[in-house]
Order: C-alpha cells, then structure tokens, then sequence
C-alpha cells in the first residue's frame, strides 16, 4: 500500500554534540557526565600505529579510568570482526563503548555495545527497529569525515556470504555522546579523504532530494528510521554541501590543511544529521550491492553512482538540484532552473574527478555478469527505495548501473 501517512517529522540526533579542534579533550568530562568506570575502546590497527594514538592515549588516561582497547575493527566491517570484537568487550565487561575511528570502527562499536547489552546474533537486528531497548552507553569519536555515524542511527556491516552490506537502523545507535576533532582527521590520506568525503556528499544529497516528508510512502502500522526530506534535514544537507563544494578537493590535495579539514568534519556530522533523519535512497541502494562484490569502500561506490543517480532523479525536483548546484559553487545566475539543475550533474562529476576517483564500474572490478545480479538485490532493499523520489523497476537500476559501467 503507497498512501502517504507521515504527516509530521521528528529530529534524532546523538545525545549530545561536541565539534571543535582540540575537542578530544573533553572526552574526560563526557565519561564523568556517563559515569564511566570502565571503558571499552574499539579502533583499528591503522589507527593504533598513528601518532594521533599517542594524544588519544594520553587523554584517555587523564580521564582515569580503567580502559581496554581493541584495535581489530576492520575497514567494512564482517561479522567475524565484529563477533571478535563483542568477545573481548564480554570479557572485559565494561560500563562504556568507545569508538575511535572512522565508520568501520564507530560501527563496530555500535554493534558491540547491542549485543553486551541485548546479547544474541547479529543477525536478529538487521533492517529497522529490530534492537528491543538502549544499548550500552556509547562514545563515538571519528577519525575521517564521512559516514556521520557519530551522530547516526546506522551500523553497517558486510554480509560476506551474501556478498552484500547490510544495515542495522534503530534510534537506540545514536551515541550518547559525539566529540569530532577535526585535528584526528589530519592523517588521513589522499584516498580514504576523498572516499569518505563523497560518501558526505551523498549523504547530503540525498537527504535533500529524498521524496518530501508528508509523501513519504509507508505502509500502514510500519515504522521507519527515515522519513523523506524534511526543513531540519534540509538545513544540515544545504551547510554540509556547501561545505564540502569549498573544502573536499583541499582537504584531498592539501590534508594538512586544518581549515579545510574542520570544514569536512563539520559537514560529514551535518550530512548525518541530513541522511539519518531524511533518509539515504537509491545511490545507497546501488551501493551495498557494489560494495558486496567487489568490496570497494563505501564512499568510492556511493561516489561514482551519486552523478548517474541524480541523472535519474533529476525531473522530479528540478529546483533542488538547481540548489545543489549553486552550493557546490557553480554560477547559475542568468540560467533557468532546468540548465541550473543540470549543472549539480556536472559538478558532482567534476569533483569526483578532482578528488581523484575513477569514472567507471569497471575500474573497479565490476563485470557485466554482476550487474542484474547487483540490480536485484538493489531493488529489493525496500528501506532506501521508497526514500528515493522516483521508484525505479529493476530494469532502470539496471540501466543506471551499465550507464556507470
Ligand atoms: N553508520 C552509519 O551511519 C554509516 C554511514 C555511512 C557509511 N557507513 C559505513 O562506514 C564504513 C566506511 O567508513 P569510513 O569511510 O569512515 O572509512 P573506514 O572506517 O572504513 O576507514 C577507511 C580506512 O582509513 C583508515 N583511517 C581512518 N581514519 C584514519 C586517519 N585519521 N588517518 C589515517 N587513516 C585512517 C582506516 O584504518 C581504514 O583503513 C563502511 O562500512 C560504511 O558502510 C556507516
Ligand atoms: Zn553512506
């Protein structure tokens, strides 16, 4: 049944927010404000071979408390890794889950602090609303700008048997708390900064152009994290574009530039606080799939469909895109909105090139025997399609795929 029956909108957030250079340091007075006594800290090995380690480190033993780290958290996390996880934080038993990475890392933890507290498979809380009640206290600290999974209500992870990424969505993963230090993204290189940042990108767009909130079409009695674009979402995705227009490309070819830095930090939280209440849709649909097979990182795949997806999603809110495109800094004065709108095209596909990432599937490994394989199981993902403003068939997902090809 499609008749629309959300005629309101909410805004969720992590429970609180803390932004700023240096803000690392307050993580003392977060842990003291949660109570914390013993403290579960999940990162990755890459990570940990940092010398932002180091800084981490000596806050955290400012802070007190008895801490045990685990730094095995992989980059697109498979259960494996997170059922490791989940076993050395039982046998430490702590009190507070703290993750210290990118989204990889902030997922686990997310994950780690379901099952401490609500035990069972994994399995048993994928799709939405699925986690019966609060999990354990949860600090999340990122290390690239990107996912927004600091402030999200998302936890992802690689369903390697069925070779596609999987969602847990409840509001009980938002963190209680989020401390983004732009400084802890400084090390991170060329690549990982502009996957990453793509990934924001999409979060935002997508967000933006989402189908508006009083059509969002859910089913009678069915409850959804998302709830289509919305004027709060619509803020956050408007600054986190703008952002990244003026500071991704820096950010990729210049990383020690604090400033540039700060701007991406500040707009990957913001593009979670976009997509978390608005939804993602279509290019994310696309993605999980993509990243499935061929096991690129989420943001390379989001980022070398967004173009092809707003191609398809054009017609239906032309003005938007037109909006997007004068936020990405293009000149669209003089232009009517159809030119306009076409122009957000051409700059997302401009950026892409310019932060380095490759224009076709291919170059990733995609071959065409993948590609209705990869259609299905896109289609199929209901959660992301019904936030998407148009519905496509399979046959169009199909086409948008080998257009990328
Ligand atoms: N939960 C959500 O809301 C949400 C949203 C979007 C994406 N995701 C998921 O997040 C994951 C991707 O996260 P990501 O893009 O942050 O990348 P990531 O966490 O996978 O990290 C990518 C690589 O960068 C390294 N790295 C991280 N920070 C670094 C730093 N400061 N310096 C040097 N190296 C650093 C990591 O060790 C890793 O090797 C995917 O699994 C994706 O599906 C989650
Ligand atoms: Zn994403």
């Amino acid at each position: 049944m499609n008749s629309p029956t959300i005629t309101t909108f909410q805004f969720h957030s992590a429970g609180e927010v803390i932004f700023g250079v240096n803000c690392l340091r307050s993580l003392e007075d977060v842990t003291a404000r949660l109570k914390t006594k013993r403290l579960f800290v999940i990162t990755d090995k890459t990570i940990a071979a940092l010398e932002l380690m180091d800084y981490f480190r000596g806050v955290l033993s400012e802070a007190g408390l008895l801490v045990h780290v685990f730094d095995g958290a992989e980059p697109e996390p498979s259960l494996d890794s997170i059922h490791r996880s989940i076993k050395i934080g039982r046998q430490f038993s702590p009190d507070t889950i703290l993750g210290f990475g990118g989204g990889s890392v902030m997922d686990t933890a997310k994950l780690t602090a379901t099952a401490l507290q609500h035990g069972g498979n994994l399995r048993q809380y994928v799709g939405e609303n699925h986690i019966p009640g609060p999990v354990l206290p949860l600090i999340c600290i990122p290390t690239t700008a990107g996912t927004g999974s600091e402030v999200s209500q998302a936890a992802v992870f690689t369903d390697v048997e069925n070779q596609v990424k999987v969602s847990v969505l409840s509001n009980f993963l938002r963190p209680n708390a989020a401390i983004v230090d732009p400084l802890l993204t400084i090390p991170c290189p060329p690549t990982v900064t502009a996957d990453s940042g793509m990934d924001a990108l999409c979060h935002a767009i997508e967000a933006y152009t989402a189908i508006p909130y009083p059509r969002y079409p859910l089913p009678n009695g069915e409850k959804s994290v998302y709830q289509g674009k919305n004027p709060f979402a619509d803020l956050f995705a408007e600054k986190a574009i703008r952002l990244i227009g003026k500071s991704l490309v820096e950010a990729v070819t210049n990383g020690n530039n604090l400033d540039a830095r700060t701007d991406m930090a500040l707009a990957a939280t913001m593009g979670g606080l976009a997509f978390s209440n608005a939804g993602v849709a279509l290019v994310h649909a696309m993605e999980y799939p993509l990243g499935g097979f061929v096991h690129c990182s989420h943001g390379r795949g989001n980022g070398m469909l967004l173009e092809h997806v707003m191609r398809y999603n054009l017609s239906t809110n032309e003005q938007a895109f037109a909006q997007i495109a004068e936020w990405l800094g293009e000149k669209t004065t003089g232009l009517g909105v159809a030119e306009a709108a076409q122009l957000s095209i051409k700059s997302v596909s401009r950026l892409r090139e310019n932060v380095g990432m490759p224009a076709r599937l291919r170059d990733l490994g995609v071959n065409e025997e993948m590609i209705p394989v990869m259609a299905e199981k896109a289609a199929s993902i209901t959660r992301l399609m019904r936030v998407n403003p148009r519905s496509p068939q399979v046959q169009e997902i199909l086409e948008i795929y080998k257009t990328a090809y």
